[in-house]
């Protein structure tokens, strides 16, 4: 898609479609759309579309009201949401050029960045690998803003960017397990890397062997596919502090529980347990090109949790790479074993601060439904940036409980852990077993399972990989104090 900028009165605009947003309690008369306003045809709800033809005096061939709710809570992350629902709706009409006119109450940067990473987002759909030849998509978009005078080009810019990395993760994430290998990842992160100009290290099993790293081996190696430890590294020219931020996803390419295998309902949606690590890959690329001034690194431990004879057994016990001893219960907690030693190896590449995402527990899902992020932490000021970064981007995230008490879930008899706790807060233990291991190193981990994927489209949302929490990891590096 081809993003432009105008400064143009709306009228004059040439498009196919222009999208104009219309608030609840302020009645549009514009366009000939006042009949429509006192029908209740044209109130103004968020998400509301209508579209009119041949508007007398404007250049463009159709005009889209687009509802967009109440003005006092019109946020970026509304205009986000109003951009995607009216590409969405404007797409199937093989509807291809397309403007985008910015509220003039709602028009800085933050407001254009938004209008472009909806109209991206919006825009995407899984479809790489259907053959046919009706797939519609929107070939250019303009924002236009007749007199504001911020630096709109550079907030273009950014949004084009942030989305185009957020639609690559989930390009990545939607790739099915036998052709996305875990290192058919690795590859996919060096194109990337040598794309943007990063630097980017694949550890294969050997290296792996060598580092002490037991309990990521052990999940590892129940699958013919060989394990990779993905490390890509964005050195910023004037380093603002001496932070050095690990950016930790959880890249399993494919999760059947191994011998504590899943039910066959649904384990189609585990080809989506390396959301996290795509997410850390997407984020890697706008990093490398937006530039913050801290240091940044994606650590992406990629493996298969496959049954077999050479799977490991519950019951099994592995040394990861701290030395901590670990009894593996459930084979099906996986993510926690592989990431144990990544966080661990992040620390020892230097990191100062770290966060890590993973689809590591059904049970937040039963805690937070499809709607928020979980996030742990065991720093507060952490915490706070994150969260702070989230509230920014749109990308919605709740902090859950971490405290020592619950340690006490996961002892084993026989080893220094067992890697799961009981029947209950599932999410908590999983934070908690990887909080052994994130020491005393300020980390927040976000537990991304109910969120990073959709099971049914929204208007503003294909189906498929959401690409969450890119965007908010781009803006913690981006806003580093
Ligand atoms: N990848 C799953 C978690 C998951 C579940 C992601 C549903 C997305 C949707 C993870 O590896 C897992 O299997 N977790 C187990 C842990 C249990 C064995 C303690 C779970 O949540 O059931
Ligand atoms: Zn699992
Ligand atoms: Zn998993």
């Amino acid at each position: 898609m081809n993003i432009t900028l105008e400064r143009k009165p709306l009228e004059q605009v040439e498009a196919d479609a222009l999208i104009v947003s219309v608030f609840e309690g302020r009645k549009e008369t514009r366009f000939g759309a006042a009949d429509l306003s006192d029908a209740g045809e044209v109130a103004g709800k968020a998400l509301e579309t209508t579209l009119l033809h041949h508007v007398p005096g404007v250049a463009a061939r159709r005009v889209l009201l687009a509802g967009a709710g109440k003005p006092e809570k019109f946020t970026a992350a509304e205009q986000r949401k109003v951009a995607a629902t009216a590409v969405r709706f404007l797409k199937p009409k093989s509807v291809k050029k397309i403007a985008f006119v910015l509220d003039p109450e709602h028009a800085g940067g933050d407001y254009a960045s938004a209008a472009v990473e909806g109209a991206l987002l919006g825009d995407y759909e899984p479809d790489r690998l259907k053959t046919g030849d009706d797939k519609k998509s929107v070939e250019a978009f303009t924002v236009v803003a007749a007199g504001a005078d911020v630096d709109l080009e550079e907030a273009v810019r950014r949004g084009r960017i942030l989305a185009e990395a957020q639609n690559f993760a989930r390009d990545l994430a939607n790739e099915p397990a036998n052709l996305l290998t875990p290192s058919k990842m690795a590859g996919a992160a060096q194109k990337m890397a040598s794309e943007y100009g990063l630097e980017c290290q694949v550890l294969d099993r050997a290296e792996m062997e060598k580092l002490g790293m037991g309990a990521l081996l052990g999940v590892a190696q129940g699958s013919a596919e060989p394990p990779v430890l993905i490390a890509i590294r964005y050195r910023p020219a004037q380093p603002a502090s001496q932070a050095h931020l690990g950016l930790v996803g959880k890249g399993v390419t494919f999760d059947t529980g191994g011998i504590s295998i899943k039910p066959a309902e649904g384990m189609e949606k585990m080809k989506y347990d390396m959301c996290g690590g795509a997410a850390m890959i997407g984020a890697m690329r706008a990093i490398a090109q937006l530039k913050p001034a801290i240091a940044v690194t994606a650590f992406i431990p990629c493996v298969e949790n496959m049954p077999g004879s050479r799977a490991q057994r519950p019951g099994d016990i592995v040394t990861a790479m701290s030395g901590t001893t670990i009894e593996v219960l459930n084979t099906d907690a996986e993510g926690r074993l592989i990431l144990a030693d990544t966080l661990v190896y992040a620390r020892r590449q230097g990191c100062t601060h770290l966060v890590d995402a993973a689809t590591l527990t059904g049970a937040i899902v039963v805690a937070l439904g499809h709607l928020n992020v979980g996030l742990f932490a065991n720093d507060d000021a952490m915490r706070d940036r994150v969260l702070q970064a989230a509230r920014s981007e749109g990308e919605r995230m709740w902090p859950m409980p971490l405290e020592d008490d619950y340690k006490e879930y996961l002892k084993s008899a026989f080893a220094d852990l067992g890697n799961i706790g009981g029947r209950w807060g599932g999410a908590i233990t999983a934070a908690m077993f990887l909080k052994e291991f994130a020491g005393e190193t300020p980390w927040v981990h976000l537990d991304i399972a109910g969120t990073a994927y959709l099971d049914d489209a929204k208007p503003f949302l294909a189906k498929g990989p959401t690409g969450v929490p890119v965007r908010t990891l781009v803006r913690l590096a981006m806003e580093w104090k």
